[in-house]
C-alpha cells in the first residue's frame, strides 16, 4: 500500500489507474479504524480494481466544544489493517493540505434542509463541514464510487444531495453497520465508554428493535417514540432525539410511506451514540 500526503501523487495514482481503464472506489475516513472501516474496505475491494482510502480528522466537522483534540489518532495501526484489507492507496493529509487558506476563508459546500435536523440541530455546521470536505476529497481523488457506512445515516443523505445537486460523478455506495455482538454499532467513539457504559450501551438498538416491532403492529408513532424514549431512559441513556422518517428523502412519515427508518442519538457518559434502523410496514 502506498501512502501520501501528497495531492498530486494521489492524482497521478489515480490518473495512471484510470488511463489502464481499471476503477477506483474511495473510502473517506478519519481514521482509527474499526470492523466497520475494515468492512467498506473489503466491500470496495470486491466492487473496484483499486481501493483508495483517507485518513483526514476533518476540524471543519467538530463544533467549539467537541471532541476534536481527543478524538483518536492510531495512524500506524491504521495503516497495518487497511493493508491488510486489501486497500492500495492511503491518503493521510495535514489540515494545511487541505484548507491552505485556514477554516474561516474556506469555501464551503451547503446542502440545506437535512442539514440542520436530527444531528444537524445539536451539531449545528457539523453537516456542512462533512459535505464540503467530502466534496473536496472527491475532486481530488476523482474516484469513480465512494462507499460509506450506513450507521451514519443521515450523513450518507446529505453525501447523496450533495452528489445529485452538484452532479458530481461518483457512485455512492451506502453498506450496512457493523456491530458488536451486544447489538451495539461499531463506532471509533465508543472507546469513550466505561465498561459499565459499554454493557448498558446496547440498550440503544434494542430500543430501535422494539419501536420497529411496535410501529408494525399498527400502535401510534408518537405514542411509540414516547414508550422508545422512556426505555432508553430507563436504560440509562439520555435521548438526544429519537424519531421515525422516511428512509428516503428522511421527510417526516407520512400515512402512505411504507419504508421508513427510525434514528436516534442517546447520550452516555461521555459518548454520543446514534444508531438507525430501517424497516417496512
Ligand atoms: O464518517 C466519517 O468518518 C466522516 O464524517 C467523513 C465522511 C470521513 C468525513 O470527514
Amino acid at each position: 500500500m502506498i501512502t501520501s500526503a501528497n495531492i498530486s501523487e494521489i492524482r497521478a495514482q489515480v490518473k495512471a489507474w484510470h488511463a489502464q481503464g481499471e476503477t477506483v472506489a474511495f473510502v473517506p475516513t478519519m481514521g482509527n479504524l474499526h470492523q466497520g472501516h475494515i468492512t467498506l474496505v473489503r466491500e470496495a475491494c470486491h466492487r473496484a480494481d483499486h481501493v483508495v482510502v483517507s485518513i483526514f480528522v476533518n476540524p471543519l466537522q467538530f463544533g467549539q466544544h467537541e471532541d476534536l483534540d481527543a478524538y483518536p489518532r492510531t495512524l500506524n495501526e491504521d495503516k497495518l489493517a487497511l493493508a491488510e484489507a486489501g486497500a492500495g492507496l492511503l491518503f493521510t493529509p495535514t489540515p494545511q493540505i487541505i484548507y491552505p487558506r485556514g477554516l474561516d476563508a474556506q469555501t464551503y459546500v451547503e446542502v440545506p434542509g437535512i442539514s440542520d435536523e436530527l444531528c444537524g440541530q445539536t451539531r449545528p455546521g457539523h453537516f456542512r463541514g462533512v459535505a464540503t470536505v467530502v466534496c473536496k476529497l472527491f475532486n481530488l481523488v476523482q474516484p469513480d464510487m465512494a462507499l460509506f457506512g450506513k450507521k451514519d445515516y443521515q450523513q450518507l443523505q446529505v453525501i447523496r444531495t450533495m452528489v445529485e445537486d452538484l452532479s458530481i460523478p461518483v457512485d455512492i455506495i451506502g453498506i450496512d453497520t457493523v456491530r458488536e455482538p451486544s447489538g451495539l454499532a461499531m463506532s471509533s467513539r465508543n472507546g469513550y465508554l466505561t465498561a459499565e457504559e459499554k454493557a448498558l450501551a446496547p440498550a440503544l438498538k434494542r430500543t430501535l428493535d422494539n419501536l420497529a416491532a411496535a410501529v408494525k403492529t399498527a400502535m401510534p408513532i408518537p405514542q411509540a417514540i414516547a414508550q422508545a424514549k422512556a426505555a432508553l431512559a430507563d436504560a440509562g441513556l439520555r435521548p438526544d432525539y429519537l424519531e421515525i422518517r422516511n428512509a428516503h428523502n428522511l421527510a417526516p412519515v407520512t400515512d402512505t410511506d411504507t419504508a421508513l427508518v427510525i434514528l436516534a442519538a442517546a447520550y452516555l457518559g461521555k459518548a454520543r451514540l446514534i444508531d438507525n434502523l430501517e424497516f417496512s410496514r
